[in-house]
C-alpha cells in the first residue's frame, strides 16, 4: 500500500447547489472528477489528523465506487477513522445521526435525493459538518474556490475493502470500521417516541403501508415499523434499495408515488400511508382517500409535539423555508414562541437548531424535521405521525380537519415548470424583480398586494445574509405567491411557483386545492408571463 499525489486539471462547474454537488453520473465517472471535489473538502477542513469520517449514500448507482474511492483518499488525507454503512448504505439522517453520536468532525453523503438513479441519472456528494447538517454557505464557497484551482490529489493505492461486511478495516493508517446502517438510528428514534404505545396500535388491527421507493428508507422501515414496532410484514412496500430505483422517480409525492396513492385511494385502505425519497430525508403522509401538504404536516405536528416523549417539554420555536406555507405561524403564535423564515434549504435550519431558538422544522418540499439531528428525515416523520395517531386514537383526516377548524387552512400548492431554457429562466426572474417595485398597493382582482420583494435572508445567529432567494408576492390577507429557481435539477432550470391561500371560513375548507387556488395561478401568470418566456402552458408537475 503506498499513497499516490495524482496531478489534475480544474473542472468547472463544481459548485455545491441546494444541497451539495449534484450532476449526472457520466460527469462522476470522468477520471478525476469525483476526486477533485472530494481533494477539495479534504483541502478545506485542514488537517484531519486524530479525526472521525462518516461515510455513505443511497445506494444508487455509482454508490459503492464512490465510497472505495473516498476512503482511499481519506486515509491518503490523514483521517483516523472513517465509520462507513454496511453496503455503502447510510440514509441522510443516518449520516448525520451518526455523526453526532460519535463526534465524528464530518461525513459525506452520496446521495442526488429524490433525482433519478441509474446509469444514465444523477449523483451527488455533501459535505455534512460536526453538528451533522449539511456544510454552510461559506464552508460550501470555500470548497468551490478550492475546485477552481486544484491541481493535484492524494490517494492510496489500496485494494477495495469489503463494504458488506460488519466490523474493522484498514487502509493505510486509517481505521475503517463498516458499521449496521440502522441500528444508531433507530436507538434514536425509540428515544424520541412512544414506542409502546405505536405497538399496541398496530396489535389492535391499525393498518399502514409505507413505501420505500426502493431507495435508503426501505430498510430503516422494515427494521422500525415491522421489526420493532410489530407491524405486519407487508407493510413496508419496495422496500429493498435498487440502483436505480426500479426505474421510479424516488420522490414521494402524490405523482411519483402513484402506486401508494392508488393504495389509500381504495375503499379498505389503509388508515395511514407514508413515502420517503432516494436519501430517506423526505416524507409524505397519507390518510385514506386523504393527503396531507407537508406544509399542514409540520403545523399539526408542532400544534400536537407534546405526545412525543422526546418533545414532552414544548417546542422552543418553528422554523419554515419561506416558500412553505404559513400554517406554521399560526400554531408557533398560539404555543406563544418565535416562527423563523429562511430561504429554501435545511442548511439554513442548522444555526437556528444549534442555538436551541428552534426545535421543529420543515419545508414544503416533503422535509419535516427537529432538533434531534441536523438534517430533515423521513422516517421519523413518520413515526412522529404514528405516536400522534396512536396517543389521539383519531384518523389522519380527523387531526387535520380539527386543526383547519381552529387555525384556519392554508390551501397550498407548488407548480413546477422543469427543464426549462436556462436564459428564458433567468429572464423571467429577472423582468419580475424589475416589476416589483411597482407590484405594491396593486389590485389584483381577488387581492390587493401587499408586499413584493426578493426574499433577503439575515441570520439571526452568525448575521450572514443570502440575498434573492425567492420572488414573494403577499396579499393582504396572507394569500402569496413566490417564485424562484430550483438549485437542485441537473438539466436546465426548474420554476417553482408557490402558490398559498388562506381560508380562516370552515365553511370553505374542502374545496379541491387546484380550485381553491386558480385565482392565484392566473395573478402568477398575469405577473411573470410564465408561458410567454418558458412556452409552457401548464407546469411539468403539481403537488
Ligand atoms: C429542493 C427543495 C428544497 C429542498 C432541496 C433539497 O430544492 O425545493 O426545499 O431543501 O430540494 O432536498 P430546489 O430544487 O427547490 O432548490
Ligand atoms: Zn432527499
Amino acid at each position: 500500500m503506498s499513497i499516490n499525489t495524482v496531478n489534475t486539471t480544474v473542472f468547472p462547474g463544481q459548485r455545491p447547489g441546494t444541497s451539495g454537488l449534484r450532476k449526472k453520473v457520466t460527469l462522476f465517472q470522468q477520471a478525476h472528477y469525483l476526486e477533485n471535489f472530494v481533494q477539495s473538502v479534504f483541502d478545506t477542513l485542514g488537517d484531519c489528523s486524530g479525526k472521525t469520517l462518516v461515510l455513505g449514500g443511497d445506494g444508487r448507482f455509482h454508490n459503492r465506487a464512490a465510497v472505495q474511492t473516498i476512503l482511499r483518499m481519506a486515509a491518503a488525507h490523514g483521517f483516523a477513522k472513517v465509520l462507513v454503512g454496511q453496503g455503502g448504505i447510510l440514509s441522510t439522517p443516518a449520516v448525520s445521526c451518526v455523526i453526532r453520536k460519535h463526534g465524528a468532525l464530518g461525513g459525506v453523503v452520496l446521495s442526488a435525493s429524490h433525482n433519478p438513479g441509474g446509469p444514465d441519472g444523477d449523483f451527488g456528494i455533501k459535505y455534512n459538518i460536526a453538528n451533522g447538517g449539511p456544510a454552510p454557505e461559506n464552508v460550501t464557497e470555500a470548497i468551490f474556490h478550492r475546485t477552481e484551482t486544484i491541481s493535484q490529489y492524494r490517494i492510496s493505492d489500496a485494494a477495495d475493502i469489503d463494504l458488506n461486511r460488519l466490523g474493522a478495516a484498514r487502509i493505510e493508517d486509517m481505521d475503517v470500521e463498516v458499521i449496521d446502517s440502522v441500528a444508531d438510528y433507530a436507538e434514536l428514534m425509540q428515544q424520541l417516541f412512544d414506542f409502546d404505545a405505536i405497538r399496541k396500535l398496530f396489535a389492535g388491527g391499525f393498518r399502514m403501508c409505507f413505501d420505500g421507493m426502493h431507495a435508503v428508507s426501505g430498510p430503516y422501515a422494515k427494521a422500525i415499523i415491522e421489526g420493532q414496532l410489530g407491524a405486519p410484514a407487508g407493510t413496508v412496500i419496495n422496500a429493498v434499495p435498487l440502483e436505480d430505483f426500479g426505474g421510479h422517480h424516488p420522490d414521494p409525492n402524490p405523482v411519483n408515488a402513484a402506486q401508494l396513492i392508488e393504495i389509500m385511494a381504495a375503499d379498505d385502505a389503509p388508515d395511514f400511508g407514508a413515502a420517503s425519497d432516494g436519501d430517506g430525508d423526505r416524507n409524505m403522509i397519507l390518510g385514506r382517500k386523504f393527503d396531507v401538504t407537508p406544509s399542514d404536516s409540520l403545523a399539526v405536528l408542532a400544534a400536537h409535539a407534546t405526545v412525543a416523549p422526546g418533545y414532552r417539554a414544548g417546542l422552543k420555536g418553528i422554523a419554515r423555508s419561506m416558500p412553505t406555507s404559513q400554517a406554521a405561524d399560526r400554531v408557533a403564535k398560539a404555543l406563544g414562541i418565535p416562527c423563523f423564515e429562511t430561504p429554501t434549504g435545511w442548511k439554513f435550519f442548522g444555526n437556528l437548531l444549534d442555538a436551541g431558538k428552534a426545535t421543529l422544522c420543515g419545508e414544503e418540499s416533503y422535509g419535516t424535521g427537529s432538533d434531534h439531528i441536523r438534517e430533515k428525515d423521513g422516517v421519523w416523520a413518520v413515526l412522529f405521525w404514528l405516536n400522534l395517531l396512536a396517543a389521539s386514537g383519531k384518523s389522519v383526516e380527523q387531526l387535520v380537519s380539527e386543526h383547519w377548524a381552529r387555525y384556519g387552512r392554508n390551501y397550498y400548492s407548488r407548480h413546477d415548470y422543469e427543464a426549462v431554457e436556462t436564459h428564458a429562466a433567468n429572464e423571467l426572474m429577472a423582468s419580475l424583480r424589475i416589476k416589483l417595485a411597482t407590484l405594491v398597493g396593486q389590485d389584483l382582482g381577488h387581492y390587493v398586494v401587499e408586499l413584493a420583494d426578493d426574499f433577503e435572508y439575515t441570520d439571526p445567529v452568525d448575521g450572514l445574509v443570502a440575498k434573492q432567494q425567492g420572488v414573494r408576492i403577499v396579499m393582504t390577507n396572507g394569500s402569496r405567491v413566490v417564485f424562484r429557481l430550483s438549485g437542485t435539477g441537473t438539466e436546465g432550470a426548474t420554476l417553482r411557483v408557490y402558490l398559498e391561500r388562506y381560508e380562516a371560513d370552515p365553511a370553505f375548507h374542502h374545496l379541491p386545492t387546484q380550485q381553491a387556488l386558480y385565482p392565484l395561478t392566473l395573478i402568477a401568470e398575469q405577473v411573470a408571463g410564465i408561458t410567454d418566456w418558458t412556452g409552457r402552458a401548464h407546469p411539468t408537475v403539481t403537488t
